[in-house]
Order: C-alpha cells, then structure tokens, then sequence
C-alpha cells in the first residue's frame, strides 16, 4: 500500500524528531492499536522504546501467550511481561458495580505500570495507540453533556504523575487505516484482523462479582463461538463478537439429569468506528449450532441467549 508506506516513512520521521535521544515507554494492551504504534515506534529509535504488557488475567484464550510471541519472537522487541492476575482478581473480589470494577482495573493498571517504568529507570515519553476516534469522542465528551456512560481504561493521568510526554503516531487514523499500517509493518495476519478487545477485558463481560472460575468458563464458550465464526467465514464481517457470562442460574436437562447452571449471551455487532452498531444477522441454524456446542462443551453453562440490541440503545459491551 502506498499510502501506507508513506505513512510510515513520515512517522518514523517524525518520532525520532519527537524523541532525539529520550527513552519512550509503552504499555500494550494485547489489540492491535498498542501493538502497532509500539512496532513502528520501535522501528523508530530501537532499543530507546520499552514495552511493558500488564497482563490482568482477565484476556481471551490464548491471547497473552499471542501477544508475548509477536513481540519476543516474531520481531525480537524486547518486552516486560507483568503476569498481575493475583492482583487484578485479588482486588476484584466482590466487586460488582460496573464503575467500579473500571475504576479499580484503570487504578491498578496505571500503579503497575509505574512501577515497571521506575524500574527501568524512568521514561522521558509514553506513547499511546490513540486513533482519530479516541481524539474525538474526547473532544465530545467534554462539549455534550456531562455524562460519563463508561470510564474508559486508559492510562490518562500518568504522564503527568511521572512528568511524560505523549507520543501518539496514531492519532489521524481510523481502525482500517492502523490495520492497513500494521500489514505494511508486517504484523501478522491472525492479530492485524482481530477484533477489538476493551482493557478492562473479560471483566466487564462478566456482570456481577468476577472470579477466576468464571473467568475460565467464560474464555471457552467465548472460544467456541469465535471458533465457529471463523469456520463460517464471519469473522471479518463482523466489528466485534464475544460473549458473556451472566450472573443467572437456570434449570435445564442433560440426559436423565436437571442441570442448574449459568446463561451465556452471545453479542456480534458491525459497526465501523465502535460508536454506533448493528446487530449481526446470524442465520438461526447457525446460532443454533454454537449454543449446542458450548452447552455440552463448557461446564458451568446450560443455556444460551443471544442479544439483539443495536447501538444505541444498547452499547456494545455489557458494562
Ligand atoms: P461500548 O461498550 O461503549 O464500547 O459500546 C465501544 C467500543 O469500545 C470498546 N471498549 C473499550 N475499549 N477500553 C478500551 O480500550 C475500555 O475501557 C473500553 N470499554 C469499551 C468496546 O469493546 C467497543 O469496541
């Protein structure tokens, strides 16, 4: 792409101008955005970029291990990988209220973090895969009306707590463009086309009190219904797909058995910049199919929903 390469060439230009000799930390949240500015500002200026992954334990399967990989092995970036399940589930415990819960996760991300840059020394830069989108919502935010629907998990604040400057290559672009860049920038395929993933991960996708148990079975149906998207060939007409655990017991019959175990929604949206969605018209047969693999496949599930709300009214995560 072209363009792309242009795009590039100017960035890397632009960064080193940016930077000079200065140390710029990064935090990766596992998507695709963190993981393209940290490639390209990577190529920037090398070894003067930290990456630090705050793994919360709250990921899809797999997708710890994924972004590890990408990093240390597919572009040998050195990383810091803080493994901080005990302290996100620990802090957790008991934790309903939807506010909250983004609170506490936004909270302790940021102290991690801080904690992983002072133990590198301190950074004169942190940088951000902020898109054209974040920059607006912002901006609308703080010109409409005075209404928080979400605390979105970012790491707002820090820069000015360490005394950082933002370094943000991605803030005119939109979702497509930073997967044009990312394939220009060579990231594979499987993590370029990914759906998008909210920080606060599998713990807004959990309403009510999250523990690890449920954490675990919500990562293998959310697995199963992906793996069929996939098979379908769904996947990439579709903004996000996931699913999510609700805190409701219901009766049901397995063999000669009554089951009582937890309801599973499935939610899939199109959308293009994540601020207004449709619902995804799956053909029934299809829904059918998942809801029976993921009743007899996952423990802890039997019965599943699936949500037909557009955005607005409904948003697209559950909390
Ligand atoms: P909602 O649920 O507000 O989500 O309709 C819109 C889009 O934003 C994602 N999302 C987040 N992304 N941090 C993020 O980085 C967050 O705290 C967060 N909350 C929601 C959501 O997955 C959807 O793509």
């Amino acid at each position: 792409d072209w363009s792309m390469a242009e795009f590039r060439a100017t960035k890397i230009a632009e960064i080193r101008a940016q930077v000079g000799e200065g140390r710029v930390i990064c935090g990766l949240s596992g998507g695709v955005d963190s993981a393209v500015a940290a490639v390209l500002i990577h190529e920037a200026i090398g070894d003067q970029l930290t990456c630090v992954f705050v793994d919360h334990g709250l990921m899809r399967l797999g997708e710890a291990e994924q972004v590890v990989s990408l990093f240390r092995g597919h572009y040998n970036i050195p990383l810091v990988h803080v493994d901080a399940s005990e302290t996100f589930l620990g802090g957790l415990a008991g934790v309903s209220d939807p506010e909250a819960k983004r609170k506490f996760i936004g909270k302790a991300f940021i102290d991690l973090f801080e904690g992983e840059a002072k133990k590198i020394g301190g950074a004169d830069f942190l940088a951000q895969g902020t898109l054209y989108p974040d920059v607006i919502e912002s901006v609308s935010f703080t010109g409409g009306p005075s209404v928080t629907i979400k605390s979105h998990h970012n790491v707002g604040g820090l820069p000015e707590r360490m005394n950082m400057q933002l370094v943000e290559p991605l803030r005119e672009l939109f979702k497509d463009e930073v997967r044009a860049l990312g394939r220009e920038l060579g990231l594979p395929e499987v993590f370029v086309g990914r759906h998008p993933f909210p920080g606060p991960g599998l713990a807004i996708r959990i309403p009510g009190a999250v523990t690890r148990e449920k954490c675990d079975i919500l990562r293998k149906a959310d697995a199963v219904y992906l793996d069929e998207i996939r098979k379908a060939g769904l996947y990439d007409a579709i903004w996000q797909a996931f699913a999510v655990l609700l805190p409701v017991k219901t009766v049901g019959v397995m063999g000669d058995g009554r089951t009582y175990d937890h309801v599973c929604a499935l939610r899939a949206v199109t959308s293009t910049d994540g601020m207004t969605a449709d619902v995804y018209p799956f053909e029934s047969a299809f829904l059918s199919a998942v809801a029976t693999r993921i009743v007899n496949e996952v423990q802890g599930i039997n019965r599943v929903v699936y949500d037909y709300t557009s955005k607005p009214p409904g948003t697209i995560e559950w909390e």
